[in-house]
């Protein structure tokens, strides 16, 4: 027999519309909406309901006998987190999508739903791979590597920067234009919106909720039209990529764009969509392609926690309390791109390459174009492979050379792919 869960909705934003549109449907026999939190009563929504489906305090749903679950769509990170364990002490199931709210206190929220014997459901923190991640951690075997393209706005500011020719800035403002980014952009495009999605992933995958609370990021803004045509003449594409290692009891994470190698699924995803290569303990490789946000692709992922709920499904839920030990980047081995920017004139290159041979570093290829005279000139390098760290000594001492006018920009190179790893530890 079906045991319907009682369903609050906080929240009747962008994301809340679509959860409350599907329930109000009715074809879920599972769930049925009671109440809607809402903190403007008098706002026009996109579709009327009920009125007395409507609150505006949310401590009233978590004190009513007649709610089961409550989904939390309100964003922000205050309220958000008093009313998850304020509900959860209450004896309420949680689904939620607030992405801050669980990378940065996953923990207090976890270590209290276990205690409690309660369950959060939290695919819609990360749309864009929910579905493949929620398969592959339920299934027997490790998942050794993981790299994702997770946020759309930087993704389709990079792809028409690729395929116009047009400058981050103007990528930015069509980015704006079309909604895809916040007017105030800086947790897309300094990548803290991908970071984190994959602090989320790197507790779920290694089923711990105790995870880092900070994690190596850098985001695109530093990245020129320049960068991607070098790139793309040496056969990759930029992406923001998020990645998390798993080799010989380590962990390797970050944030950074990276060239990814033309032909492979990561460099060919466009525009706004999201992406993400898993590699198992095997060398099994699975990738997704999917939208990373939106009302309808959100909504999906919060129905099927629900749904979870609602039957006693297994939940992709963190159960240990493990700390996780992050590698220092400074150990990660790889292949790098290097934009240097040097006075135009003769035995530069002779003196960086001095100093690179002096830390063991060899060059893979150097592209130096014709230029007219100029202060100063990019010339790109690749590297072999290397240790970060050493390459970092290497270019502090490159960059105090009177001829180098600016810090030297340092990209990883993603390689391999199945039984290679990415990034060599
Ligand atoms: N948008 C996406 O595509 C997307 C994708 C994945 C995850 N998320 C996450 O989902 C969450 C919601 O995002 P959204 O885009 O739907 O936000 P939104 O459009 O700003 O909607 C927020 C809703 O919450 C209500 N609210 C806010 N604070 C409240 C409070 N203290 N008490 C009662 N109601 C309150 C607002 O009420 P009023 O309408 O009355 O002002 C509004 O209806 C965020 O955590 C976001 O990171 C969003």
């Amino acid at each position: 027999m079906i045991k319907t869960k009682r369903v609050a909705v906080a929240g009747f934003g962008n994301v809340g519309k679509g959860v409350i549109e599907v329930l109000l449907q009715g074809q879920i026999p599972e769930l049925k909406l009671e109440k809607i939190v809402v903190k403007h009563p008098g706002k026009i929504r996109p579709f009327s309901v009920d009125p007395s489906l409507i609150v505006t305090d949310f401590s009233q749903v978590i004190r009513d006998p007649n709610i089961d679950v409550i989904v939390e769509v309100m964003g922000g990170i205050k309220d958000a987190v008093s009313l998850i364990l304020s509900a959860l002490r209450n004896g309420k199931d949680i689904v939620t999508a607030n992405k801050v709210v669980i990378s940065q206190h996953g923990n207090e929220i976890f270590s209290l739903a276990i205690k409690l014997g309660r369950t959060v459901g939290f695919r819609g923190t990360f749309v864009g791979c929910n579905a493949l991640i929620h398969d592959l951690s339920l299934s027997a075997r490790r998942i050794r590597r993981m790299c994702a393209i997770l946020n759309g706005t930087c993704n389709y500011i990079l792809s028409h920067m690729a395929r116009s020719g047009i400058s981050f800035e103007q990528a930015l403002r069509e980015a704006q234009e079309k909604g895809y980014a916040e007017a105030n952009a800086s947790e897309d495009i300094d990548g803290l919106d991908t970071a984190h999605k994959i602090q989320i992933l790197l507790g779920v995958i290694s089923n711990t909720y105790n995870i880092p609370p900070d994690i190596p990021c850098e985001g695109i803004r530093d990245i020129t039209m320049q960068d991607i045509q070098y790139a793309k003449e040496l056969g990759y594409a930029i992406k923001l990529l998020g990645v998390i290692e798993r080799e010989n009891g380590s962990v390797t994470v970050f944030v950074r764009p990276t060239l990814v190698p033309h032909g492979t699924m990561l460099a060919s995803i466009e525009d706004a969509n999201n992406a993400i290569e898993l590699e198992n303990d095997l060398g099994v490789v699975s990738g997704l392609i999917a939208p990373g946000a939106g009302t309808y692709p959100t909504t999906v992922a919060i129905i099927n926690d629900l749904l979870d709920i609602a039957r006693g499904a297994t939940l992709m839920m963190p159960t240990l309390n493990t700390p996780i030990v992050l590698n220092d980047i400074g150990n990660i081995r790889g292949r790098y791109y290097l934009r240097l920017t040097v006075k135009d004139q003769p035995r530069v290159l002779a003196q960086i390459t001095r100093i690179l041979g002096d830390h063991d570093i060899s060059l893979a290829s150097v592209i130096q174009k014709e230029s007219a005279p100029a202060e100063a000139v990019p010339v790109v390098m690749t590297t072999h492979e290397v240790k970060e760290r050493e390459l970092r000594a290497a270019l502090e001492k490159v960059d105090q050379l009177e001829v180098v006018k600016a810090k030297t920009k340092i990209i990883p190179i993603l390689e391999g792919r199945g039984q290679q790893p990415a990034f060599i530890n």
